[in-house]
């Protein structure tokens, strides 16, 4: 009987999936509580037919290489797949897959609470509970900003941004959106980056990280906001730049920002800790029981799929 092929998972994921996964070979998974090395994951990986990724693995030719020739699948669980290196995967006919869909409303749902958590400065009021600073109801305490009339600016309308908007609707904020090419079946006005910069009052990142996007969120971009607007980042930390994010807020060139995921994860630029009109949150857009299973249902789906030599069900092409 041929061996059944081996299927590294780099880090702990639901029960549900190693299940799906054990139906089509025998499955590593690493017990370390923490990303593997670069020099670790290599190592994990060797001699596996198929690789489950999480998003703070980095992918490339040399894992590839690591695995051997079996390698044929690395399914990343995750809708973001910037930490793949798909081009040098695809030239090793490795199939590479990610995580769409399952995670647009938990995601959508973060952005839409970190964008009332900056606004309404939730981080702020319960730091002063927390540390039982004296305060007394008056009605020039802790003010923040309403939505209702506002206009919020979608940098990429895909999946999630379009959650976005669907939920900024029921808030009654306008949204205007920019992206590569306007989409006819969405009832918002599309506008060069520029513009949305210059109307919005509230900014919601949703494109993905790639060369293009990187530090999209620059100096430049942050003077062209408005004083008085919030950022919302919930999409890939290097999308903004984080120095250049504090240097505008300590010049008051706009009034606070939520961020989700950082330049260098786990580290945070150190001026935006302390700053009472910046929330920040560790990675947890979709952070809720059901869609954490759902992504690692659908990447260990995407592995048995490949292994059977069926299609993938969400394939990423260079
Ligand atoms: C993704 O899927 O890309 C998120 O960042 C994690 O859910």
């Amino acid at each position: 009987m041929p061996a059944r092929p081996t299927i590294a998972v780099t880090r702990w994921i639901p029960d549900e999936a190693v299940k799906v996964l054990a139906e089509a070979g025998e499955v590593k998974l690493s017990d370390a509580d923490r990303p593997l090395t670069p020099e670790e994951l290599r190592e994990f990986v060797a001699g596996a037919s198929a690789v489950v990724s999480m998003l703070h693995d980095r992918i490339d030719g040399s894992v590839a290489e690591a695995a051997g020739p079996g390698l044929k699948v690395v399914a990343n669980v995750a809708v973001g797949y910037d930490n793949v290196d798909v081009a040098a995967l695809a030239a090793r006919d490795i199939t590479v897959t990610n995580t769409p869909g399952v995670l647009t409303d938990a995601t959508a749902d973060l952005a839409f609470g970190l964008l009332l958590a900056v606004t309404r400065r939730l981080g702020e009021g319960e730091r002063l509970v927390r540390a039982r600073t004296p305060w007394s109801f008056h009605l020039g305490f802790l003010l923040g900003s309403g939505l209702q009339g506002k206009t919020l600016g979608i940098v990429g309308l895909g999946q999630i941004g379009r959650a976005v908007a669907h939920r900024a609707a029921a808030f009654g904020l306008r949204t205007v959106y920019s992206g590569r090419s306007p989409k006819p079946d969405f009832d918002g006005e599309f506008v060069s980056f520029d513009e949305l910069l210059r109307r919005s009052d509230f900014v919601s990142l949703h494109c993905p990280l790639t060369p293009e996007t990187r530090h999209l969120i620059d100096a430049r971009a942050l003077r062209a906001m408005k004083p008085g607007a919030c950022l919302v980042n919930t999409t890939r930390g290097p999308v903004v730049d984080e120095s250049a994010l504090a240097d505008a807020l300590e010049a008051g060139e706009i009034a606070g920002a939520a961020l989700d995921v950082f330049e260098a994860e786990p580290d945070v630029e150190p001026r935006l800790l302390g700053r009472q009109d910046v929330v920040l949150t560790p990675h947890l857009g979709s952070a809720t029981v059901e869609t954490r299973t759902a992504m690692a249902v659908l990447a260990a789906r995407n592995v048995t799929s490949v292994l059977a030599g069926d299609e993938p069900l969400t394939e990423v092409r260079p």
